[in-house]
């Protein structure tokens, strides 16, 4: 009845961005992405009768009311599954700096979904276990294969669920996140989600998006990084259009954002061939190839206001592993 789980983060290259069932989380469109390698969230779950809720640490600290509810609702799936009600101890822990723009609750919800169904004796596939993490937050299902993944478009559960294009060894990919803002954003995915349906511009991004998931795909199967990453950046311009054109408008680029943004496209000019992608929040991902990784993270840490710059490389999926965190 305990199990524990490692999963990675990851970054989206074609981006979730709304969608058409907010229960199960049925995005508009189907999205691309990259396991992370450097951040990883280790998760413990032990189902016990014995005690009367459910008890959830994260970082030694047990979280906030909203939050354990949100793990007792992704717990209570599983319950389901397996036809039992014993509660439940989770004891998880993060490698990576929380706030920093990593989207913390891929990697946690993959974990949860994949250390808690062992706990509770269930055998899944790969395909139901992306379609169980999805409930728990959407991106959760793309870190639940390894390398490079894509979210299939879906108008049902059954349809909605995420599968690896190729895996990590296949493309020695560099994500090199500039850290520009630590402090936790001011408007949440799940608020933005919500709002996508109030821009103008919306029904033009989930078109393009349809055909950004093909681009990019068949871009990673060929290696062809130009293509690719031409893309990428259309498709994060767009997932910021929409935010900005919201009602109200959302702005999570700050000005060291837009300066990384310049940078970027400076450098492909020199022959430096790096591209960007920014998730919700003002933190840039710069998509490199490994033999250019280190003059780019020079260049980088060099720039006023970027704090840090976090490594990351083309990560495995959520793997059970033997030592427990209690
Ligand atoms: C901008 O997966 O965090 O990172 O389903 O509400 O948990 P919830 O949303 P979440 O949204 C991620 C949005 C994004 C783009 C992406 O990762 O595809």
């Amino acid at each position: 009845m305990k199990a524990t789980c490692v999963a990675t983060s990851n970054i989206a290259f074609v981006k979730y961005w709304g969608r058409i069932d907010d229960k199960l989380r049925l995005p508009m469109n189907g999205s691309v992405s990259m396991n992370i390698s450097g951040a990883t969230t280790t998760t413990t779950v032990e189902f016990d009768s014995s005690p009367d809720a459910d008890v959830v640490e994260l970082q030694g600290k047990t979280l906030d009311e909203q939050q354990i509810q949100r793990v007792s609702k992704h717990l209570d799936r599983i319950r389901q599954l397996a036809g039992f009600t014993s509660r439940a101890k989770v004891v998880s822990h993060n490698n990576f700096p929380m706030g920093a723009g990593i989207a913390s609750s891929a990697s946690a919800f993959a974990a949860l979904t994949v250390a808690g169904t062992a706990a509770a004796g269930l055998e899944l596939s790969e395909r139901d276990l992306t379609i169980l993490a999805r409930q728990g937050s959407g991106s959760a299902c793309r870190s639940v294969p390894a390398g490079f993944v894509q979210w299939h478009y879906g108008e049902t559960n059954e349809d909605s669920f995420a599968e690896q294009i190729a895996p990590p060894e296949h493309w020695n990919l560099h994500d090199l996140i500039a850290v520009v803002q630590t402090e936790h954003k001011a408007v949440s995915s799940a608020q933005g989600n919500a709002l996508v349906s109030t821009s103008p511009f919306n029904e033009v991004r989930v078109r393009e998006a349809h055909r950004s998931v093909e681009v990019i795909r068949r871009a990673i199967l060929d290696k062809d990084f130009t293509t690719f990453g031409e893309e990428i950046e259309r498709e994060a311009i767009r997932l910021h259009v929409i935010a900005m054109t919201s009602r109200p408008p959302i702005f999570y680029w700050s000005p060291v954002t837009l300066a990384i943004i310049q940078a970027v496209s400076q450098w492909r000019t020199e022959g430096l061939e790096s591209y960007y992608t920014i998730d919700a929040g003002a933190n840039v991902h710069v998509i490199v190839q490994a033999q250019d990784a280190e003059r780019v993270v020079q260049r980088l840490a060099a720039m006023d206001g970027v704090q840090d710059v976090l490594r990351n490389q083309p990560g495995q999926g959520a793997q059970l592993v033997n030592e427990h965190l209690f």
